[in-house]
């Protein structure tokens, strides 16, 4: 299959259904907005919660080898010396002498400022962690840092994790937080912000096999992007050069979407090698290592680390699922989220708002939900509400019509196909279930018709 060159999708088109329906807004808005941070609306806190139980259930609930992890946002600061970001996590920068604005020069093709044409100054490294203080008194003694990564929180928990856990080599720890980096350049809207947060794993193996788990994870990671959906023609891998390496890693490979910007980095499996834990043990004076009971040798584990963006991730499940069609006799904008990352499942619509359908539907809509997050709408025309549900990717619409009060049965309208089934509303449930979890449409319930293909 060809690569293509471009994304189809207008980012600006993307923004604006974020902002129209609820999926993102700019942080701080009424105070004209805080530059590169972004608050998750109704429908996007749905969409970033369904992404992170699926990459939990993925990597956590449904392997032997894997527990999970919530680590403090802040840490010892000797975490960072010892990480190396104290001295090595930063960019250079230089600032234009005429209007003050500042570029990183890594990414500038110009020599002189590209908003006003001006002479640069020298680059100077600048670091890219977030400083605070540490309780009422603000001195160099009471400085702490906002984690610009999660991956600390388990490299210096490892002892911990394998005391309690008794977990053998090869294991794994996974978490998913917040994360902070005073990046110099940021935008293309979540792609790149200042607070963000990751879904990491740290996975300890044995010295030796390293190379066969590195090349399992990008294999691994690769098919769970292919699970939610995300077309392969626009995922590509993009091992690092030794250049390029950072300080910490042997082997890295990044999983590259094909952004409306362009390929950009979705996540990155790096192999960290024993860097850590021997910085780690070296700057605590504790032992960090693995007792190998067979050979009765303490082994310092190798780690691979699979480290994702869940806002880049989030990014990159709209993209792929943004399209526009007509339906209906109209045109529509429509999200083909799979059902299981879909921020509503099912929504409840009465074809008219008299008294005499809402009971009915209201029995309905308290009853599906108590297992799904479910919406109920009865306002205007039933295209209308078709096309505000497809519009954020809510996967079967639910329609009860005068005649359900008589046959006691219901409409199914899958979003994707516009198909339609008319079941029993007692095998509604059932029927939901199943069809969430991908059957088609068409395998009827006993008593269910085709109602319009
Ligand atoms: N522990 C390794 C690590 O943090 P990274 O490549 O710097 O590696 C991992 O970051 C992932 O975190 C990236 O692939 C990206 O998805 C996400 N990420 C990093 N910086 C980000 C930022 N400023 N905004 C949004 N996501 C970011």
């Amino acid at each position: 299959m060809t690569e293509p060159a471009q994304s189809k999708v207008d980012m600006e088109k993307l923004v604006s259904l974020c902002r129209r329906r609820g999926f993102i807004f700019p942080s701080s808005e009424i105070y004209g907005g805080l530059s590169s941070c972004w608050d998750y609306g109704p429908l996007g806190v749905e969409l970033k919660r369904n992404i992170k139980d699926a990459w939990w259930r993925a990597v956590v609930q449904q392997r032997d080898d894997m527990v999970g992890l919530d680590a403090s946002i802040l840490m010892h600061p000797q975490t960072w010396q010892a990480s190396g970001h104290l001295e090595g996590f930063s960019d250079p920068l230089v600032e234009c002498k005429g209007c003050h604005l500042r570029w990183r020069s890594d990414e500038l093709n110009a020599d002189c400022c590209p908003e006003c044409g001006g002479e640069l100054t020298e680059p100077r490294l600048f670091n890219l962690m977030f400083k605070t203080f540490m309780g009422p008194v603000e001195d160099e003694a009471s400085i702490v840092y906002l984690r610009p990564e999660t991956a600390q929180g388990m490299f210096v928990n490892f002892e911990n994790v394998l005391n309690t856990t008794r977990k053998r080599l090869p294991f794994g720890i996974a978490q998913i937080g917040k994360s902070f980096r005073n990046e110099v350049t940021t935008g293309n809207f979540i792609f790149r912000s200042r607070e963000f947060e990751q879904m990491e794993i740290e996975y300890f193996v044995r010295p030796g096999t390293d190379k066969e788990w590195f090349d399992y994870w990008v294999e691994e990671r690769l098919n769970w992007y292919a699970s939610l959906g995300i077309r392969r023609q626009n995922l590509k891998l993009r091992p690092h050069t030794k250049e390029e390496l950072a300080h910490y890693a042997r082997e890295c490979s990044d999983i590259n979407y094909l952004f409306p910007m362009g390929w950009a980095e979705l996540e990155g499996i790096a192999n960290r090698g024993d860097f850590d834990l021997v910085q780690h043990a070296k700057s605590s004076g504790k032992t960090l290592s693995y007792y190998d009971e067979e050979t009765k040798e303490h082994i310092v584990p190798y780690i691979i680390e699979p480290s994702a963006g869940v806002d880049r991730t989030f990014l990159a499940i709209l993209c792929d699922a943004y399209d526009e069609d007509i339906a209906e006799g109209e045109k529509r904008v429509l999200l083909h989220l799979n059902p299981d990352l879909a921020p509503i499942k099912a929504a409840v619509l009465p074809l008219s708002r008299k008294e005499t359908l809402a009971p009915m539907a209201k029995e309905l809509y308290a009853d599906l939900r108590k297992k799904w997050m479910v919406s109920y709408d009865d306002a205007q025309s039933i295209g209308r509400r078709y096309r505000r549900q497809d519009e954020i990717g809510t996967p079967f619409c639910v329609t009860i019509d005068f005649e359900s009060l008589e046959d006691k049965q219901v409409t199914i309208r899958e979003r994707d196909s516009l198909r339609q089934i008319r079941v029993p509303i007692d095998s509604l449930k059932t029927t939901l279930q199943a069809k969430l979890a991908g059957e088609d449409l068409f395998v009827l319930p006993p008593g269910g018709k085709v109602w319009k293909e």
